[in-house]
């Protein structure tokens, strides 16, 4: 995730149990790009073990080849394109999402991608750009190309991160696709994680903004899928996680007002699982210096009761 999931973060996640893979933020690819500095950094630090996944995003052929032949020669697991990122200033210039509106360009890149890259060549799609229905046109091209997987974002560009979530045609892609298929979207319980892997019969799950609000959500699916029970942090444990979040990200040449603003960022996933009436999320968005920032997590969260993180059943 884009000015979230750098080396530091990994790291921060691996202390709680960690992903099996992770996967880079996108290197942005054009006709004069060059592979952006600090996610080289990230991948060549990676302290976790784990192996990463090196993802791009552009739609110039030359330049897309030229760049995953460099990302080959850094410890990656597989180089995977982006075609599902819903921002304006990227699809609009036919980047991202903004690829799915035209399934003959993207039959020609990953063609040339496929030719280029000798290790794992991955995808990570929407399910159409205007519209589900689009998802039955794009699958043959994927087919066509011998991804290695296919990680399947199942909403629209246009629906943003908006619900529904339409695992119904994760489980088509399962169905149809020879490649494994991983299953993203809206997952933040070991409950719900069971939930769209039986429904989809995904290989894998991809999972983004549930673990900046949970790091345990990793091994709560790990525990869950054991048929073990499900334990959860407590509001303690919480603080510990946003303290440690701050020393991840802490910066010695920022001043701290940019820290705390760095921070909000990251709280305005976690606070949604503090407290329903979304109170502690409203007090931390005007906080200005790291005092009033803790203050604020230990008036909420400086008890030993469970905090779940999850959303309301239903939603
Ligand atoms: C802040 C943020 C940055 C993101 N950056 C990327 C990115 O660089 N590449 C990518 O494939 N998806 C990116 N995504 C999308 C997520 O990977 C994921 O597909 C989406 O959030 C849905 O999964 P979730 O409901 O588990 O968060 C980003 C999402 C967020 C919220």
């Amino acid at each position: 995730m884009q000015d979230v999931t750098d080396g530091a973060f990994w790291k921060l996640m691996h202390r709680y149990g960690g992903a099996d893979i992770y996967w880079t933020e996108y290197f942005r690819v054009h006709a004069s790009s060059r592979l952006e500095k600090w996610i080289v950094a990230s991948i060549e630090q990676n302290a976790t073990g784990r192996p990463v996944v090196a993802q791009m995003i552009g739609n110039d052929i030359p330049s897309l080849v030229r760049t995953a032949k460099e990302l080959q020669h850094l410890p990656v697991a597989a180089v995977d394109l982006n075609l599902g990122c819903p921002a304006p200033i990227v699809y609009q210039k036919c980047a991202g999402g903004g690829l799915l509106r035209e399934p003959q360009r993207i039959d020609a890149i990953l063609g040339a991608l496929r030719d280029a890259v000798s290790i794992k060549f991955t995808v990570k799609t929407r399910v159409g750009f205007a519209s589900p229905d689009e998802f039955d046109s794009l699958l043959p091209i994927f087919a066509k190309h011998s991804l290695d997987l296919l990680t399947v974002h199942a909403r629209t560009v246009a629906q943003m991160y908006r619900l529904p979530v339409h695992y119904d045609l994760i489980r088509h892609a399962a169905e149809a696709m020879k490649c494994p298929i991983c299953a993203n979207g809206h997952v933040y319980s070991a409950d719900q994680a069971l939930e769209v892997v039986t429904q989809t019969k995904a290989q894998g799950l991809m999972i983004g903004r549930g673990v900046i609000r949970s790091p345990w959500l990793f091994d709560q699916i790990r525990q869950r899928l054991r048929g073990n029970p499900v334990t959860y942090p407590s509001g303690r444990d919480v603080i510990e996680y946003i303290t440690a979040l701050w020393e991840s990200q802490a910066s010695f040449a920022a001043p701290e007002k940019i820290q705390v603003e760095r921070m909000k960022k990251f709280m305005n996933y976690l606070g949604e699982g503090v407290g329903v009436e979304g109170q502690f999320l409203h007090q931390i968005r005007r906080a200005a210096t790291r005092t009033d920032f803790f203050r604020i997590c230990s008036e909420y969260l400086d008890h030993d009761q469970v905090m779940r993180l999850e959303p309301p059943v239903g939603a």
